[in-house]
């Protein structure tokens, strides 16, 4: 395509028709340049390809394999996984015409309540950018788009349009952002879709410091910025902040405002010319990669269950009751086991090609009975379906409860008002746990839930949303036939009061206040060491692992070296099975306010019995750093780090010392409001600011080495201004020492 030549014969009504969507999900068609529309698609975890045949009155959407929701997807923790996932989607896109799919969806978990988590990868920024990075890959390498959203600080429904997140710069670069950022580093994602809300009262559509100073200056983006659908406020203000597509469109009312400011000279031509250059950049990448495609979809019905498998968690197994042996009798309970509850209501809403149902396979792996016992439709007692159950649990050898949440508790648009479970089900699950029989629950839910009865249960399986093909997998997991490995990517509270966003969500007046800043999830369960149901990154196995031999290249190295860790994990059960070792990194240094530790790497390994593997780690320097407002970089500190290696954020098996020496420089910047401590501490500075200061320090105490050690504790937070209070100085030789600061800061970094 000759895009220049395109343009050169746009008029300006062209260009401002070539920056909006048409109908729902088509970019504009311009057959006398030759561009032909493009159609995009939700997304994320399947192909929601709506049709709307007016001639034939038809409307509607295909089916298409639902495969597992990104809730249950994350807790493989597998990359690799995600990309074989993505080229299934891709695939399947390309058979569909669809040019880019609406995903992955990245916004951090925040509150357990947020509709939409089932949508969303973690409530780590880490796991968050690699899993979806790995996703991205698949689909594009199959030639189709993908659309990273929402952009950003979406991390709830209530009032999601118009909402302010009011959260602090470094919050938002070490936890709402990163994952953005790690997938366009990793994955460059054709396109990203803008939130609908509003950052620190600016709406992510028109928002110049997200859509172009971060995304585009900084990290180099320069793919092409859609909205999300209705998210635009101000076209004109979009326009020249970086958005680049609206969508769905404005049925022509923002295309006659575009022309006119442009016109009036409120908006500058070239800023209109980039957007309309991303759209055709879009389109041609589009063509240039269209191929013919025909989908098995059965094929693709058995990779969703060959995911699934690899998702489920294993959250807890007292006595080994499971795996189930098959010569038992099994008393299935619950609704789920034959409904189950496999995705989320809203945009990413499947037609499914199948659905598979654990009671439908049931006769595959032993004996059993299959009772209600309770709706799972609606929070509503039964009381002659748990009647039916309890009889038929009587007389059973172990019983399989199948619980989660109904449809209308989770979706897009709203969020959850509780984090309860329908009491009709914790109430038949107590009755349950008094036969005096081993229960095990098998959970469908999208986002977690309290559980009041878990530690009378013997079991617990996380099945989250797994996709059309659950049921069959939570079977193969009850029977052994697979072996669990999933990990939680969040973590269980025991009650919703215990999440930190608890005072501050959903928000008042327009206005949701992040106060709990980067205590995000275990971030702050951790630090706080507070009892949690199970930690961020759980999850057991039917074999065993033993963790050995921790080491490191190098005890202390620079930030820029980095350094690489590595640990042997061995098989030391009698059955194959896979382990995802997390490898956590604490801040010792004492050069911030930060988590007590953070994930910075995970590998999951798979092993036979009895042997080993060693998972391997490395670190850069921003798996050391955080975001330093004042510098406005990333910043890892000179001193004492230690690394974790573990099962779990909770269950660390081995740690270990490292040092940064020779950090990055970060010029300290100097004004009349510097404290004498940083002053101080800086080796640049400290010598000239100890002789300026030396009258007035001499006066605190005498000097010598032990009382000059107080005297700079009482003068540390001191700014250089307020010494005019206490020493005879002027604003002028205030100014003075300022810029001799200033110079000996800069020599200092210049050297
Ligand atoms: C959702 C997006 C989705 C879009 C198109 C919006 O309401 O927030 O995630 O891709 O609709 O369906």
């Amino acid at each position: 395509m000759d895009i220049k030549g395109i343009m050169e014969k746009m008029t300006l009504q062209d260009k401002a028709r070539a920056v909006a969507g048409v109908g729902f999900w088509w970019t504009p068609a311009y057959p006398e340049l030759e561009v032909p529309p493009i159609q995009v698609s939700d997304g994320p975890h399947g192909v929601r390809k709506m049709y709307d045949i007016p001639a034939e009155k038809r409307m509607g959407t295909i089916t298409s394999v639902c495969f597992p929701a990104a809730c249950a997807s994350a807790c493989s923790f597998d990359p690799e996984l995600l990309e074989e996932m993505g080229h299934a989607l891709g695939l399947e896109c390309q058979a569909e015409d669809i040019a880019v799919l609406l995903g992955p969806a990245v916004n951090i978990k925040r509150s357990p309540l947020c509709g939409r988590n089932f949508e969303y990868v973690s409530e780590d920024p880490y796991v968050a950018g690699k899993l979806a990075s790995a996703l991205i890959r698949g689909v594009q390498a199959e030639g189709v788009g993908t659309s990273i959203k929402h952009f950003a600080a979406n991390n709830q429904e209530y009032e999601r349009m118009f909402c302010s997140s009011e959260v602090d710069e470094r919050t938002l670069r070490e936890i709402y952002l990163p994952a953005f950022e790690t997938a366009v580093k990793e994955a460059d994602p054709w396109t990203f879709m803008c939130s609908y809300n509003r950052i620190n009262g600016t709406y992510s559509s028109e928002n110049p410091w997200l859509l172009t100073k971060v995304l585009r200056d900084e990290w180099g983006y320069d793919g092409l910025v859609m909205s999300d659908w209705g998210a635009v406020a101000d076209r004109v203000a979009g326009i020249a902040a970086g958005l680049d597509l609206e969508m769905p469109g404005s049925n022509g009312v923002n295309e006659a405002g575009i022309c006119k400011a442009v016109e009036e000279g409120r908006l500058s031509e070239a800023a209109l010319d980039q957007a309309v250059e991303n759209v055709l950049r879009l389109v041609e990448k589009a063509l240039d990669q269209k191929k013919e495609v025909t989908v098995d979809w059965e094929k693709d019905h058995e990779k969703a269950l060959a995911i699934a498998r690899e998702c489920i968690v294993l959250l807890k197994n007292e006595e080994k009751v499971l795996p189930l042996s098959g010569d038992e009798k099994v008393a299935l309970i619950g609704g789920f086991a034959e409904r189950p509850r496999y995705q989320g209501g809203g945009s990413s809403h499947i037609e499914s090609f199948k659905v598979v149902s654990s009671l439908s396979v049931a006769e595959r792996y032993g004996t059993f009975t299959y009772n209600r016992g309770f709706s799972e439709a609606k929070d509503e007692i039964d009381e002659e379906l748990q009647r039916e159950a309890l009889a038929a649990a009587e007389e059973a050898d172990k019983i399989v409860v199948f619980a989660g949440l109904p449809d209308v508790f989770e979706s897009e648009a709203y969020d959850r008002e509780h984090m309860q479970l329908p009491a009709c089900q914790n109430l038949l699950i107590e009755k349950l746990t008094k036969l005096g029989k081993p229960v095990i629950v098998v959970l469908h839910n999208g986002s977690p839930v309290e559980l009041p009865w878990a530690d009378k249960v013997d079991a617990i399986v996380e099945a989250y949303l797994g996709g059309e093909a659950i049921g069959e997998a939570v079977m193969d997991v009850l029977y052994g036939r697979v072996n669990p490995s999933g990990k939680l990517a969040e973590s269980f509270p025991i009650k919703l009061q215990d999440n930190p966003s608890y005072l501050n969500f959903p928000g008042m007046d327009h206005k949701v206040r992040y106060a709990e800043g980067v205590f995000v999830g275990y971030r702050y369960y951790d630090t706080k060491q507070m009892e949690v149901r199970f930690p961020f990154g759980h999850g057991l196995s039917y074999t065993e692992f033993r963790y050995g031999n921790l080491r490191v290249s190098r005890k202390s190295f620079t930030a820029a070296e980095g350094v690489t860790v590595s640990v042997d994990v061995t098989n030391v059960g009698d059955r194959a099975g896979k382990e995802t070792v997390q490898l956590y990194v604490a801040d010792r240094t004492g050069s911030a306010i930060r988590p007590v530790h953070e994930l910075k790497g995970f590998c999951k390994l798979a092993l036979e019995p009895g042997e080993t593997k060693t998972a391997q780690f490395v670190l850069d320097e921003r798996a050391f750093a955080w975001y330093d407002v004042k510098r406005g970089d990333w910043y890892a500190a000179n001193g004492s780090y230690i690394i974790e290696v573990g099962r779990s954020s909770r269950q660390i098996e081995y740690t270990t010392e490292v040092h940064i020496i020779g950090s990055k420089k970060l010029p300290l910047p100097i004004g009349r409001d510097t404290q004498l401590g940083e002053i101080l501490q800086d080796p640049a500075t400290r010598e000239y600011i100890l002789e300026q200061m030396k009258p007035y320090f001499d006066r605190l105490v005498p000097n010598d080495s032990e009382s000059m050690e107080m005297v700079e504790a009482i003068v540390r937070f001191m700014p250089l201004q307020a010494t005019r209070s206490f020493y005879e100085v002027t604003n002028e030789q205030i100014d003075e020492i300022v810029a001799d600061l200033r110079k000996l800061v800069e020599e200092a970094e210049q050297k």
